[in-house]
C-alpha cells in the first residue's frame, strides 16, 4: 500500500477501505506521510466526498490517535456542548453555568479561535488568572464539586485531528462534511461526556452556508454518535447575522453575564433556552415548558450568576477584572430604512482584523477590542443613528467596510427564523 495509490483512488472517486484510511491517517500522525501528500488526500476528499462507513472509520482512527478522557469517577450524567462556530457566539459562557446551577454535569473541553470565528477558551482567557489548563484529576474534581469545569483540549487528545485541522486550515480543506464530522465528533467521543449535544450554525457567518448541508452534518454526527452509543443531538441554527450584540473576548464575556444576570439579547437567549431545555428533556426527562421555566428562575434569581461567579473563582480568574478599550469608535448609519442583512462572516473578518481574533495559530489576540452593534436585523435605523461601536488599540477603522456590512432598504423583509431544526 501506498499513499499515492490511495490517493489516487480518492480522486477516481472511489471508496477507502478502514485499512487505507489508518494507513494514511496514522502515516501522516508519524510524520511518514508528508503535508503535500495529506493536502492531497483531503482536497480529493473535499472533491469527492466520503461514505458513512468511511466517515465513521475516520473518526475511530483520529479518535484512538490519543488519549481517550475516563469521566466515570464523574458522579451522574456529563454533558458535553459544542458549536461547529460562529460569530459572537458565547452561548457556552451562559448555558454551561446555567446547566450547572440546576445539577447538571458540565464537562467541556473547549477550542481556541481559528479564522472569522471566536473560541470559548479565548474568552475565558480575557478574564484575568482565568486558567483554562488545569489538569484531568482537578477536571474531574471540580465537576463533582461545582458541577463545572471548562477547560482547553489537553495536549494528547486526538493528535491526528490537531495536525489535520491544521493542515486544512490552510489549503483550503476546511469545508467537507465528512472532514468537519469526524474531525468534531472524534474530539466529542475522546472526551467522555454522556450525551454531546451540538449547535450546528448555518448561514454565511458558519461553515455550513446551507440548511441542507447544515442538516446532513447534523444527520452524520448523530449517526456516529449513534455507532458509539452516546446519544447525540444536534441543533440547527442561523447564523447570518451575529448572535447577540458583542463580537470579541472580554466583550463577550460582558455580554454573557449580562444574560446570566437576566439581561439578554434576546436571540441570544433564544438559542441558549433551546439547547438547554433539550439537554434537561435528556437528562432529567422534564417537559420542555417546565424546563424553560426553571431555567428563566435561575437567570432571575441570581443562581446561573453565582455559578459563573464559582467556575471562574475555582479556575482563579478575577471576575472584576475584565477589560474593554477606552479608545471606542462611533459609527453611524449613512441612510435611513430598515435592517434587513447584517454580515456576520465580514463583521467577524473585521474584528479577527482588530486583534480579535487570530489569522496563524501563533498570533496572539487582543481580549479588549471588539464590536458592539446597536441595531440588529429587522430594526429601523435613522440616517446618523449609531449603527455599531467599534473598540480599537492600535489599528484603524475602516468606515466604509463596515457600513458595507449592512443591507438597509426602505421596506422590511422577512426575519429569517433562528432555531431551524432539531436532529436526534
Ligand atoms: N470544528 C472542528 O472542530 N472541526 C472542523 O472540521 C470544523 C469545525
Amino acid at each position: 500500500m501506498t499513499i499515492i495509490d490511495i490517493i489516487n483512488k480518492k480522486r477516481l472517486n472511489k471508496e477507502l477501505t478502514r485499512e487505507e484510511i489508518e494507513f494514511a491517517v496514522n502515516g501522516y500522525v508519524n510524520n511518514k506521510i508528508k503535508d503535500y501528500q495529506m493536502s492531497s488526500l483531503l482536497m480529493a476528499i473535499v472533491l469527492n466526498g466520503m461514505n458513512e462507513r468511511e466517515t465513521i472509520d475516520l473518526t475511530d482512527i483520529m479518535l484512538k490517535s490519543g488519549d481517550i478522557i475516563d469521566l466515570s469517577k464523574i458522579d451522574g450524567i456529563v454533558v458535553d456542548k459544542h458549536s461547529t462556530g460562529g460569530v459572537g457566539d458565547k452561548v457556552t459562557l451562559v448555558l454551561a453555568p446555567l446547566l450547572a446551577s440546576l445539577g447538571i454535569k458540565i464537562a467541556k473541553m473547549s477550542g481556541r479561535g481559528l479564522g472569522h470565528t471566536g473560541g470559548t477558551i479565548d474568552k475565558l482567557e480575557s478574564i484575568k488568572g482565568f486558567n483554562t489548563k488545569i489538569t484531568e484529576d482537578k477536571f474531574i474534581d471540580q465537576v463533582n464539586n461545582i458541577n463545572i469545569a471548562l477547560v482547553s483540549q489537553t495536549g494528547n487528545l486526538v493528535p491526528a485531528d490537531k495536525k489535520i485541522y491544521a493542515l486544512r486550515d490552510v489549503t483550503g480543506t476546511v469545508e467537507s462534511i465528512p472532514l468537519i464530522a469526524s474531525s468534531i465528533m472524534s474530539k466529542k467521543l475522546a472526551s467522555g461526556a454522556d450525551i454531546i449535544m451540538i449547535d450546528v450554525k448555518v448561514g454565511n457567518g458558519a461553515l455550513m452556508k446551507n440548511i441542507d448541508d447544515a442538516r446532513k452534518l447534523a444527520s452524520l454526527m448523530v449517526k456516529i454518535g449513534k455507532s458509539y452509543r452516546k446519544p447525540t443531538i444536534c441543533l440547527i441554527t442561523n447564523m447570518e447575522e451575529p448572535l447577540g450584540f458583542a463580537i470579541g473576548n472580554s466583550l463577550e464575556v460582558i455580554e454573557a453575564i449580562n444574560t446570566l444576570k437576566g439581561n439578554g439579547p434576546s436571540d441570544l437567549l433564544e438559542v441558549v433556552m433551546t439547547l438547554c431545555s433539550i439537554i434537561i428533556g435528556a437528562v432529567n426527562k422534564i417537559p420542555n415548558n417546565d424546563a424553560k421555566n426553571l431555567l428563566f428562575k435561575q437567570l432571575n434569581n441570581g443562581e446561573a450568576y453565582k455559578k459563573f461567579e464559582e467556575l471562574v473563582t475555582n479556575q482563579g480568574g478575577d471576575i472584576n477584572k475584565i477589560r474593554v478599550s477606552n479608545k471606542v469608535f462611533s459609527i453611524k448609519s449613512d441612510k435611513s430604512g430598515y435592517i434587513n442583512k447584517i454580515d456576520a462572516l465580514k463583521l467577524g473578518e473585521i474584528a479577527k482584523n482588530l486583534g480579535a481574533g487570530r489569522n496563524t495559530i501563533d498570533d496572539k489576540i487582543d481580549y479588549e477590542v471588539g464590536l458592539v452593534l446597536n441595531k440588529k436585523v429587522g430594526d429601523y435605523v435613522e440616517k446618523d443613528e449609531e449603527l455599531i461601536k467599534v473598540y480599537i488599540k492600535e489599528k484603524d477603522v475602516n468606515i466604509s467596510e463596515i457600513l458595507s456590512c449592512y443591507k438597509i432598504d426602505n421596506e422590511l423583509e422577512a426575519i429569517p427564523k433562528l432555531i431551524l431544526d432539531v436532529i436526534k
